[in-house]
């Protein structure tokens, strides 16, 4: 799939691109650019980088700026506050690791697509009140894996999820083999002792295996 730059992304275009969203800690501004040029010559360029350090925001500016093949998306987006500071430097969606209406507010009224984060059926229906479909199942391994996305299927026929939390190589097969399943998340491609060590090409190799998953 071939996304402009300038086009406003939907959350089905960010959950088609690769079976994987890459869910990324960045500690040092110096790993983000050669971090997400390894992940594109992989064949992963939905990057999400979590809003979990105080260079997060800075990560995503010199990426969006300087590695024109990554599309940049903010993770651990908790609040509106959250979203503006991503939207601003540069992200094109987010994901929530839950949902509130001010959250899905927020990113709609900045063009940000959003992935909100779901684990349960309630939390399923708030948000498709506000029109999102395309949902983060968060931390899924650990709140019930593929048997609650089987469950799902039953009453959720027209909602689309992307686990997240304890996905790895190992279990992503199960998952992504689901039918609604469009994709996972994991942090297992940017590990932070290859980041630290400077193995880009390491990473690209595993991205390289996470873009040959099948769904
Ligand atoms: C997270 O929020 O840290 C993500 O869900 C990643 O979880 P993982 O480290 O289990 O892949």
């Amino acid at each position: 799939m071939h996304v402009a730059v300038s086009e406003k992304l939907t959350s089905l275009q960010v959950m088609q691109d690769a079976p994987v969203i890459p869910v990324i800690v960045l500690n040092d501004v110096k790993h983000a650019v050669p971090m997400a040029k390894a992940l594109v010559a992989g064949g992963i360029r939905m990057l999400e980088i979590t809003l979990r350090t105080s260079v997060a925001l800075e990560c995503m500016r010199v990426i969006a700026n300087e590695v024109p093949g990554a599309v940049v998306g903010a993770g651990t987006v908790r609040s509106a506050a959250d979203a503006k500071a991503a939207a601003d430097a540069g992200a094109r969606f987010a994901v929530s690791p839950g949902y509130t209406s001010a959250v899905g507010k927020a990113c709609r009224d900045l063009g940000l697509s959003l992935l909100p984060g779901v684990a349960t059926g309630s939390e399923i229906m708030m948000a498709q009140e506000d029109g999102y479909n395309e949902l983060k199942f968060f931390p899924a391994m650990q709140a019930g894996g593929p048997n609650l996305l089987k469950a799902w299927g039953g009453p959720f026929t027209d909602v689309k999820f992307c686990p997240t939390g304890g996905v790895s190589p190992e279990n992503a097969s199960q998952l992504l083999a689901l039918s609604n399943v469009v994709c996972v998340g994991g942090s297992w491609l940017t590990p932070s002792d290859l980041m630290a060590k400077g193995d880009w090409a390491k990473i690209t190799e595993l991205a390289k295996q996470a873009a040959a998953f099948s769904r």
